[in-house]
């Protein structure tokens, strides 16, 4: 990107540097992870990892090397929308590195979007060929694409010679089968691409049901393109036994699991499991979170919905907090809310 930023220290990483003198000596030390850092990527979440989440989520926990942005869905008009995009403006990303992502099946709606974001200073821009929600698959977009070589083909072959910088790829194995994407690995072989992000699910599964490594695997052995491995990386154990199973792979993505467990790739990046005001820092970035989210929305009301859709994810790093997570959503003004949030980090929680 053209901009320059200068990335401050999560608070994470502020706190961990106190207790360094201590943990020196006994900390196991990984040689392949010394010698090839892993690079971690926020995955893009609609709904949940905007901008004002992204930054906040710098500030507090670090981790990430990059954050692709939830997508932004061409439009056929030429014109762009200052709604949908706004997210990705350079002044409202200055603590993470972003690529944006585009939700589209038309080349020339595509072409139009992803010149603006070339134009902002984005190197890259990220095709959406993931969304499994039925309202976007019906229309051929996102994994409901996925079954057309023939379109996606055609598709690369406009979009390629008509974006002014890069492109890579957010796939699945398929709609319904992993078929799809092994018809389409040499398609996509033939073109430039920036790095392909595969989500070993089909599209039908949604985020459910057992992703398929072995799929991953196959598709790891004929792509030409550097891969970002991305699914239910749920723990650092997890991640380890991926990147033992998987060791050409060095890009990793994380989603729900970051929201779940926000110090998950710190803990990754330092081996570092066992993080002391863990909770502390949670109650913090909420807080943060809070704030920023009141001072851009309409209404107490809207603040409030957005808030309690990350309990949805926040609870499954807790044990035992199902009727304290329900207080939290039943709360209608904010200062009830804050008062619910704020007892649940202070004595509900205790970590799985
Ligand atoms: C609520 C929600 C919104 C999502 N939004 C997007 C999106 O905008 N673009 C995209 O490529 N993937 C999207 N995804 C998929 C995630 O990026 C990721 O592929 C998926 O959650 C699997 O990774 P995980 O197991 O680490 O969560 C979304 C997932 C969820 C649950």
């Amino acid at each position: 990107m053209n901009r320059k930023i200068e990335f401050v220290k999560p608070v994470a990483e502020q706190i961990e540097d106190e207790y360094q003198g201590e943990n020196d000596g006994d900390q196991e030390v990984d040689i392949s992870m010394v010698m090839q850092p892993p690079r971690l990527y926020m995955a893009p979440m609609k709904g949940f990892t905007d901008h004002l989440f992204r930054n906040a989520f710098a500030d507090h926990f670090g981790g990430f090397d990059l954050a692709v942005a939830p997508f932004i869905a061409s439009k056929r008009d030429n014109k762009i929308k200052k709604n949908y995009v706004k997210d990705v403006w350079p002044e409202n990303n200055t603590r993470l590195p972003v690529v944006p992502q585009i939700l589209s099946n038309a080349a020339r709606d595509f072409i139009v979007l992803a010149n603006y974001l070339y134009d902002l200073g984005y190197p890259a821009v990220n095709w959406n060929l993931g969304c499994p929600y039925p309202a976007v698959a019906e229309k051929m977009r996102g994994s409901g694409l996925l079954p057309y070589t023939k379109r996606i083909r055609e598709f690369l072959d406009d979009v390629i010679g008509g974006i002014k910088g890069s492109l890579s790829i957010k796939i699945r194995l398929g709609w319904r089968s992993r078929d799809d994407i092994f018809r389409l690995i040499p398609v996509l072989n033939h073109y430039p691409l920036e790095e392909l992000i595969i989500h070993p699910r089909t599209g039908v599964q949604r985020y459910e049901g057992d992703i398929d490594l072995d799929a991953f695997g196959q598709c790891l052995a004929t792509i030409r393109h550097p891969v970002v491995y991305n699914g239910d990386i749920r723990t650092p154990e997890i991640f380890k036994m991926l990147s033992r199973r998987f060791i050409g792979v060095n890009r990793w993505m994380i989603g729900r699991w970051c929201l779940a467990n926000p110090l998950l790739p710190y803990s990754i990046k330092t081996g570092n499991d066992d993080i002391r005001n863990k909770i502390h820092l949670m109650k913090q970035f909420h807080a943060a979170l809070f704030e920023a989210y009141s001072g851009v929305l309409d209404s107490p009301c809207h603040v409030l919905n957005k808030m309690k859709g990350l309990w949805r994810y926040i609870g499954l790093s807790f044990k035992d907090c199902e009727t304290s997570i329900q207080k939290i959503k039943k709360t209608t003004r904010p200062d009830q809310y804050l008062e619910q949030a704020n007892l649940f980090f202070e004595t509900e929680a205790r970590s799985k």
